[in-house]
């Protein structure tokens, strides 16, 4: 049995730039790994693919994007499909932290292991590719600009060590909903430029000062004004949504501040978590 960490993502940054021929949309994002994980088992059977997600909000069939991924997998390598999949939530859904993005990142990353095919990071994320967007990025983690879909990565310097804490709020996102809804209205963007300048040079304050995202700007989450509040009267350096939402995470320098943060934030929320960046993706363990 192999078992996969899959750790959750935040957006540093997030444009719209505008509409691809496949009717995706072209974006430009600094996507960061931290170290909020879900965990996965994959193993041989019978034949077939089974799938246990331990949350039954989660499908536990063919709807689900590990499962998907999966297929994916086996599709690709021509491989007979036999795979035992288990999914530890930890990570909130519909959160806009990829939770499921990073699930189908571990079960790929984790039969890649389990039948030897020692396919590169570039081939896994090919097969990521074609069941969602985010998850080349959950197989590649660290700190990326990702353009296009969000498959086209780029490395950038680690993000320096500090605490990240994230809130959700309870109702979740569409992010098939956010996309429409940006459709749907004039975006103001952000500083692409200076974003992509403080990322190459590692500019710790330059990013917090740069980061943005233009969903912000279309999707209303009621409690964010609130979350972003107690984050800068924690001492939050950036508080920001992550990805299409409703998660906002604030970034601390120190973690006597986030930990503070944390306290506060818990006072009216259950999803609330003490993260800090990590610089890998879905790995086995
Ligand atoms: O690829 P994924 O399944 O994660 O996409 C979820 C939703 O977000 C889909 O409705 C897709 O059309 C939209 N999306 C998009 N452009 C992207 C990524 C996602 O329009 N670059």
């Amino acid at each position: 049995m192999i078992n996969v960490t899959a750790p959750a993502k935040i957006n540093l940054f997030l444009d719209i730039l505008g509409r691809l021929e496949n009717g995706f949309h072209s974006l430009f994002m600094v996507m960061q790994t931290v170290d909020l994980c879900d965990e996965i088992t994959v193993d041989k059977g019978n034949g077939g693919i089974s799938l246990t997600c331990f949350d039954e909000r989660l499908p536990q069939d063919e709807r689900n994007i590990a499962y998907k991924a999966a297929a994916a997998f086996f599709k690709a390598t021509g491989i007979e499909p036999n795979a035992v999949i288990t999914v530890t939530k930890k990570i909130p859904f519909e959160a806009g932290l990829a939770g499921g993005s990073a699930d189908a990142a571990a079960v790929i990353v984790g039969l890649n292991k389990l039948y030897g095919t020692e396919l590169s990071t570039q081939a896994m994320c090919e097969i990521g590719l074609t069941v969602g967007s985010d998850v080349p990025f959950c197989i590649k983690g660290g700190t990326c600009i990702a353009q296009n879909r969000g498959e086209v990565l780029s490395e950038v310097k680690p993000l320096k060590e500090c605490f990240i804490v994230i809130a959700k709020p309870e109702k979740g996102v569409s992010t098939a909903q956010a996309f429409a809804a940006a459709d749907s209205t004039h975006i103001y963007h952000p500083d692409n430029l200076r974003m992509l300048d403080a990322c190459s040079r590692g500019d710790f304050n330059a990013i917090c000062k740069h980061a943005s995202n233009v969903f912000e700007q279309v999707i209303e989450v009621v409690e964010r004004i609130e979350i972003k509040d107690v984050m800068r009267s924690c001492g939050a350096l950036l508080y920001q949504m992550s990805g299409s939402g409703p998660s906002v995470f604030g970034i601390f320098d120190s973690k006597e501040e986030a930990e503070k943060c944390v306290r506060e934030l818990k006072k009216s929320y259950k999803d609330v978590f003490l993260t800090s960046p990590v610089n890998y993706g879905a790995k086995t363990i």
